[in-house]
């Protein structure tokens, strides 16, 4: 029997094109010479598509006849349109658990650098700046009040973390959640009003688009800490720039930006920001085990069982 085609729209850790090998013909999309080519030769065979975090919209989905399946090696799926997926009965499988803790870990060492400035310290350091002068004293985690927005998995390992930090912990989300303790405000900026860390970790996607924005910023507050490990586009970017320049908040650590790679010229002059490249989840051992899960998920469908780990949207006919 021949082997099913799928499409590897990323590049990806090695382990998947090492285990999918014996298993499928892999089509590599991202390096491919002539992608409209790759896709009117082998895109009426396609039975599965394989990604790292990815674009998949429903012009690519449209051209795959055969399409059962999008197995994407993230826990957010914005960039995938589910809702074209669903209608065509196209599973979509993500990565959730297997990065819950190396992203809230990373959060919190967001946090801590930005509150306390640990990239300019270290470059004062490095720069010989040290013996002019002591560098210059800090704000301080101490006392402080946070706000998750978004308190799923990876929302309540943030939670649980900051506990062991002393902070007072309150969360929006969609909906109060009945078994969590932490005071639930009803909407972002009721919440930014009561908090001095804004904590972004909600999913991507038109629900969540610009939910930060000025209003939000205004009622942090001048002492105020915003930290995005959620999507770029959850906060209206350039709202965030204009409080960060005119002080309406403190200062900002993002992982995540609207336009990446791309990260405005503004952001990186600006001193009352950290920034990161999207690397929460980025150790080869977590990296490794969202791959799996990606790999096992697709494998699992394959062999006619049912995948590991659809996302709600697309439930599994199996
Ligand atoms: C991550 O899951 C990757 O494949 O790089
Ligand atoms: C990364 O951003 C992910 O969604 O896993």
């Amino acid at each position: 029997m021949a082997k099913p085609d799928i499409l590897m729209l990323t590049p990806m850790r090695p382990l998947v094109e090492k285990t999918l090998a014996q298993h499928v013909t892999l089509h590599r999309f991202w390096d491919a010479p002539d992608k409209e080519k790759l896709l009117s030769d082998v895109g009426p065979r396609i039975t599965g598509i394989v990604s790292f975090v990815a674009s998949c919209p429903r012009s690519l989905i449209e051209k795959l006849p055969k399409l059962e399946i999008i197995a994407t090696s993230a826990v957010g799926y914005d960039g995938i349109d589910v809702k074209a997926a669903a209608e065509r009965g196209i599973v979509v499988t993500n990565t959730p658990d297997v990065l819950t803790d190396e992203v809230a870990d990373l959060t919190l060492g967001l946090l801590l650098a930005t509150v306390r400035e640990i990239p300019r310290a270290e470059k004062y350091l490095r720069d010989g700046q040290w013996p002019k002068g002591p560098y210059h004293l800090t704000a301080t985690l101490r006392g402080r009040k946070a706000g998750i927005i978004g308190l799923g998995r990876i929302g309540k390992a943030i939670a649980e973390r900051l506990e062991g930090f002393g902070t007072q912990i309150s969360y929006h989300g969609r909906r109060k959640q009945a078994d969590v303790a932490y005071p639930y405000f009803p909407s972002v900026a009721e919440l930014a009003k009561a908090v001095d860390v804004l904590i972004a970790i909600m999913p991507g996607g038109a629900d969540t688009k610009h939910l930060i924005g000025a209003a939000e910023f205004e009622a942090l507050g001048p002492n105020g800490i915003f930290i995005n490990v959620a999507r770029g586009s959850v906060v209206d970017e350039t709202a965030l720039i204009a409080a960060l320049k005119s002080g309406k908040i403190l200062a900002a650590g993002l992982d995540v930006f609207e336009n990446e790679p791309n990260v405005p010229a503004e952001l990186i002059a600006l001193p009352n920001t950290v920034l990161l490249p999207h690397v929460a989840s980025a150790s080869v051992y977590t990296r490794d085990e969202m791959a799996q899960l990606a790999v096992d998920n697709l494998l699992a469908w394959l062999a006619g069982k049912p995948p590991l780990t659809p996302v709600p949207e697309t439930p599994s006919p199996r």
